[in-house]
């Protein structure tokens, strides 16, 4: 089916039976469902094999439609304006709408309008909220191609849209923006992108910060994330490489490897955390899947996109 409107009709129709579906964004491919259904998105942790005690963002095609699950503030209309479609996720009080399952039983929900023509087309057609995580295996490397998606999930979902590479390629950034804004997440969105907008300063929550807003019951349970299969250590940028038999080395910009490092793959060589973004999780999979022991990795500037980077560095590394 090569038809992109009769492939969009064939998935919504789909998400309509409470089926699965992967769904390209602008960050990462979704495993999406449809969020009114709580049968539909507990399939969802099941083909993840995802705790239920972490909560799904619901995908919408528009401001309107998030206030139909989600009671907005005036920053968050203020930023849903300005910032949507784009990587930016806001949690917000949760309308009755969303099931329980969705939120983890939460009073809050996360919401976001993603930047992909199929997406936004998607939810249209399928006239649904889309609960989506991203659509990996719980604790795996996080999906930038439609490849990825069917490498891992391709037995749980009925169609995989195509829509080529992640434009963006970590996740949106998770802000609450009440009563004082802080990122739950750092992603797609800058942190100075939204001070600019908000004209106020935005913290970024610690990992203790991002338990408690999660009520976690154990908290630090999801410290190792988008992990790779093989080890991963991260060094501070500026030190020196460890050697070693077997390595693989994740480079920023490729300044200071050992000689003869065969297993490398280099961020940006002209130093764009953008470039570095959108190539990150890729690069991770193709380390992982060299034949090394073990992956080291570099930590990049941690300003603007680099700190969502060396957030998902940090977590591959078991860091939290
Ligand atoms: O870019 C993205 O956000 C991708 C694409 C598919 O949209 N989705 C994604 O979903 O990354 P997931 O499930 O992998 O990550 C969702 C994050 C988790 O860290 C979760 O804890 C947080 O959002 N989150 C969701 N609802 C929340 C809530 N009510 N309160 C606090 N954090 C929440
Ligand atoms: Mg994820």
């Amino acid at each position: 089916m090569n038809d992109p409107s009769a492939e969009i009709a064939a998935a919504a129709a789909a998400l309509r039976a409470g089926r699965l579906v992967g769904m390209p964004t602008e960050t990462v491919y979704g495993l999406a469902a449809n969020a009114l259904d709580a049968r539909a998105v507990l399939a969802i942790f099941a083909a993840k094999g995802r705790p239920s005690f972490d909560p799904l963002i619901v995908h919408v095609a528009d401001a309107e439609q998030a206030w139909a699950v989600a009671r907005p503030s005036a920053r968050a209309r203020l930023l849903a304006q300005q910032c949507w479609p784009g990587p930016l996720t806001l949690v917000l009080p949760r309308l009755p709408a969303i099931p329980d399952v969705v939120t983890s039983g939460l009073d809050t929900v996360g919401v976001r309008c993603p930047d992909h023509p199929l997406a936004l087309a998607l939810i249209r057609a399928a006239g649904l909220p889309l609960a989506a995580p991203s659509a990996n295996r719980f604790g795996r490397i996080s999906p930038t191609t439609a490849a990825h998606v069917r490498e891992q999930l391709a037995d749980a979902v009925a169609v995989v849209l195509d829509g080529g590479p992640c434009r963006i390629g970590i996740e949106s950034t998770v802000l609450l923006p009440d009563p004082a804004p802080i990122i739950l997440r750092p992603g797609g969105l800058t942190r100075e992108a939204l001070e600019a907008i908000l004209g106020e300063p935005v913290a970024v929550a610690d990992r203790a910060a991002r338990d408690a807003s999660l009520a976690l019951p154990a908290p630090g349970l999801l410290a190792s994330h988008y992990a790779p299969v093989i080890p991963l250590t991260l060094k501070d940028l500026g030190q020196p490489w460890p050697e070693g038999e077997g390595l693989a080395y994740l480079s920023w910009r490729g300044e200071g490897l050992p000689a003869g490092a065969g297993r490398l793959e280099i961020l940006s060589q002209r130093g764009d955390l953008a470039e570095a973004a959108a190539g990150l999780f890729a690069a991770m999979r193709r380390l992982d899947a060299c034949g090394a022991r073990a992956m080291v990795a570099e930590s990049v500037p941690n300003v603007a996109l680099g700190l969502g980077i060396n957030d998902r560095l940090r977590r591959a590394a078991g860091l939290g």
